[in-house]
């Protein structure tokens, strides 16, 4: 069975009560839950991780080469900053797929900028927990 890294970057464990206005009121949980029943129907399992860490992220990115079949992820803060996320994307010979819940470029001129987006295969930003779900359909299309 092929195997897909979701990866959450920082804060997104507080999904559900950060900045509703922002995010929405589905939590993290219930978003991992749907990912799950998403990849089951395709036979794909994932192995889902969430870190306010740069450097975990690093070290889950640089070790999934033999190991997944593509990479989900939600870089959140690090997607503005993180040349080493980026590096451990370049690096890493796997289609990945970058998602966000809100829209980044109608937000702060800070978040127009993505690091990470010239290393992966597509992004999907706008939708809220459909970015995800969208993003995960597009990989395993990807990977089939
Ligand atoms: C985010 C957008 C980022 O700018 C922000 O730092 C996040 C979440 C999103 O999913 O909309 O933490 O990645």
């Amino acid at each position: 069975m092929k195997k897909i890294l979701v990866i959450h970057g920082p804060n997104l464990h507080l999904l559900g009560q950060r900045e509703p206005g922002v995010y929405g009121t589905v939590t993290l949980a219930a978003i991992n839950a749907h990912l799950k029943k998403l990849a089951a129907k395709n036979k794909i399992s994932l192995a889902i991780m969430q870190s306010n860490i740069e450097g975990k992220i690093v070290d889950a990115i640089g070790k999934a080469g033999n190991k997944f079949a593509g990479i989900l992820i939600n870089p959140a803060a690090y997607t503005h900053t993180s040349v080493a996320i980026r590096d451990a994307l370049a690096a890493v010979n796997l289609p990945a797929v970058e998602v966000h819940l809100s829209n980044t470029h109608t937000r702060e001129e800070f978040r127009h900028t993505s690091l990470i987006s010239p290393v992966v295969k597509g992004t999907i930003m706008g939708f809220g927990p459909h970015s995800y779900y969208l993003g995960l359909e597009a990989l395993i299309e990807l990977i089939s």
